[in-house]
């Protein structure tokens, strides 16, 4: 199947970027290289662009898309794990990150991958085909609990203890397998249009199975340790539970005086690491909406180091 992704709220993430043509930027979800692109043709050949995905198929859709270009760099990796991949790349310091936190189009579109409730094949869900955990290894082996827990922190889920209940109950006569297979549980727990619960349990175990807001956000705080003065970070998310996670980082690293308004000068030793750029976060146009409803729920928000 053909890596097909539309890059969400394009034109605000290279406004926001703001990029220097001889600077060092990091896409580190650089899926089918739609933001890439853009990044790239605003980079002199002494800029260099580093694309890192966990999914080696974005890479060699992203490799593709950008042969033309020489100022290119790819990691096969997370970006989690952003400073060790700089350093084996010789380089301390960067000017500008991207992140387009979730899955890709393809990879929800393509059935092999399992990541859609609309798609009968094997439950599996991994953007790193080479990761251990599945979906099957989730459905099949979490404790009741450990399953209500996912299904009410990553899914929001009114039904997860039902839901769970019926999973647990379901796979002692046969293991579950299959994407439809699920969706049939999952219909039989709830008491109106199992939609909404398919999408958000469907969510929650690809939450969990791969691991996406463990880590969150010691990343945003490597990344911008590793930023310049003045350079900047763009994260774009899907779900309010990382939007949380990215907006509470920011507020953090931004800092704030908490001296006594009548104090003559600020005695408490706040320390600031920049500032949020976007007070409220960036939404997707109408037109855009309209085009691509996958756009309809991103959130895009951006901090600047400090200079
Ligand atoms: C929404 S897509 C990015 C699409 C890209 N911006 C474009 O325009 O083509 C997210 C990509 O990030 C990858 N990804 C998600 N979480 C990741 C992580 N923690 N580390 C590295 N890659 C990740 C996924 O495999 C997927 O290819």
């Amino acid at each position: 199947m053909e890596f097909k992704h539309e890059p969400i709220m394009l034109m605000q993430c290279m406004e926001y970027l703001n990029i220097k043509p001889d600077g060092i930027y990091v896409d580190g979800t650089i899926g089918g290289a739609g933001h890439s692109s853009e990044i790239v043709k605003r980079l002199s050949e002494k800029g260099l662009l580093i694309g890192i995905d966990r999914d080696k198929e974005a890479l060699a859709a992203s490799q593709k898309r950008l042969a033309n270009y020489s100022n290119v760099k790819y990691v096969w990796g997370r970006h989690e794990d952003l400073k060790s991949h700089l350093e084996s790349l010789g380089i301390s310091k960067m000017d500008g990150v991207l992140l387009d936190l979730g899955v890709s189009s393809y990879q929800i579109d393509e059935p092999s991958r399992g990541f859609s409730y609309t798609k009968n094949s094997s439950l599996d869900m991994r953007m790193n085909k080479e990761q251990v955990l599945t979906a099957k290894d989730v459905v099949n082996s979490y404790s009741v609990e450990e399953l209500e827990r996912i299904f009410k922190e990553y899914g929001e889920e009114k039904f997860s203890k039902r839901i769970a209940g019926k999973i647990v109950e379901s796979r002692k006569t046969k293991a579950i397998e299959t994407t439809y297979e699920l969706a049939d549980i999952i219909r039989s727990a709830v008491y109106q249009n199992p939609i909404d619960s398919f999408k958000r349990v469907f969510q929650a175990i690809r939450i969990e199975v791969n691991g996406e807001l463990k880590e969150l956000e010691q990343a945003i705080r490597d990344s911008i340790e590793m930023l310049n003065g003045g350079g900047r970070i763009c994260i774009i998310t899907f779900h309010s539970l990382e939007d949380r996670i990215v907006k509470n980082t920011f507020v953090d690293l931004e800092g704030r005086c908490t001296c006594p308004k009548d104090f003559p000068k600020c005695v408490c030793g706040y320390k600031s690491y920049g500032k949020i750029i976007t007070k409220k976060p960036l939404v997707a146009s109408e037109d855009e909406q309209e085009k691509n409803p996958r756009s309809k729920s991103a959130k895009l928000r951006v901090f600047e180091k400090r200079g």
